[in-house]
């Protein structure tokens, strides 16, 4: 199959990639620049691990053909802590206890980013809604929700 050939800005810095044009934008965040935030859970939509932000809005990488993304900014959980700073959303779910195994984590940090640039200060039931395509196995989300309305109290 002939190659595709992908630019593709991540987190600030230009790619110029060959890829499969099967390939997803998950595929290639992980496999081609070695970027593992975005995990890899359902790989069928459904569960937000893989969540990153395209073009500022936040979408499953692994339901997205990375050759649909040419061009587009993306924005990934290692984008949004630079040098190892924490982002706010991460900071508050540290200090409210909203990460156990953290496997859901980076992409409920993406989606909570996305809901707060829409809604700086979202009620409890916006803050649930926003996050229902993320889902987590261990905190029973309480800490979550309670983390990213603190980030703008
Ligand atoms: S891995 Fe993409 S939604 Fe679950
Ligand atoms: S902290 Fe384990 S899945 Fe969310």
């Amino acid at each position: 199959m002939p190659k595709f050939h992908l630019t593709l800005p991540v987190n600030s810095e230009q790619h110029e990639l060959l890829i499969d044009p099967r390939q997803t934008l998950l595929d290639v965040l992980r496999n081609d620049l070695d970027l593992r935030g975005a995990h890899r859970g359902c790989d069928s939509g459904d569960c937000g691990a893989c969540t990153v932000l395209l073009d500022g809005k936040p979408i499953a990488s692994c339901m997205i053909l990375a050759a649909d993304c040419d061009g587009e900014a993306v924005t990934t959980v290692e984008g949004v802590s630079p040098n190892g700073s924490l982002h706010p959303v991460q900071r508050a779910l540290v200090e409210k206890g909203g990460i156990q195994c953290g496997f859901c984590t980076p992409g409920m940090v993406m989606a909570a980013i996305a809901l707060l640039d829409d809604n700086p200060q979202p009620t409890e039931q916006e803050v649930r809604d926003g996050l229902a395509g993320n889902l987590c196995r261990c905190t029973g989300y309480k800490k979550i929700v309670e983390a990213v309305m603190a980030v703008n109290p």
